[in-house]
């Protein structure tokens, strides 16, 4: 199912012919869609006349593009080397306890959260650092990951 089917026409008929452009119509897409389902790239492929193995082949090879649902506040936790050093493995941990995924799940299953491993975010005298959506929280420990992630329940 396609959420937003008017934005993604739009998106394709501003980039539909014009050579090299699958990677910035996906992003285009992705970010109202928040991922890339089956149904967005097989609709895009129809539109566009691009076989859908390209789309998912560009889909699939770049970790920019998410192939499943995300939750409605997205957890970024930073592995970047300043973060690392400051123990970021114990920080996603608890992350991931406080919100109970386990099995490789990145999402909550009530839809509220997906967390991301990312590189650096740019605050790194912060570190370890996580963002929420926009907000940046630094200086982290476990003991305080569920009063942070308490605002956003
Ligand atoms: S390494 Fe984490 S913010 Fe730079």
């Amino acid at each position: 199912m396609i959420k937003n089917k008017k934005e993604v026409d739009q998106v394709i008929s501003k980039f539909i012919g014009k050579k090299g452009s699958l990677i910035p119509l996906l992003q285009e897409v992705q970010n109202f869609e928040k991922y890339l389902s089956k149904d967005t790239m097989r609709y895009i492929s129809e539109k566009t006349g691009v076989h859908l193995a390209q789309i998912y082949g560009v889909a699939t090879f770049y970790t920019m593009f998410r192939l499943k649902p995300q939750g409605k506040h997205v957890i970024r936790v930073c592995k970047g080397t300043a973060c690392h050093v400051s123990d970021a493995n114990t920080i996603l941990k608890a992350v991931n306890s406080e919100l109970k995924l386990e099995n490789g799940n990145d999402t909550t299953k009530d839809g509220l959260f997906t967390v991301m491993e990312v590189a650096c975010l740019g605050c790194c005298s912060l570190a370890p650092v996580i963002m929420v959506d926009d907000n940046t929280h630094g200086k982290l420990t476990p003991e305080i990951i569920g009063e942070v992630l308490k605002k956003y329940k």
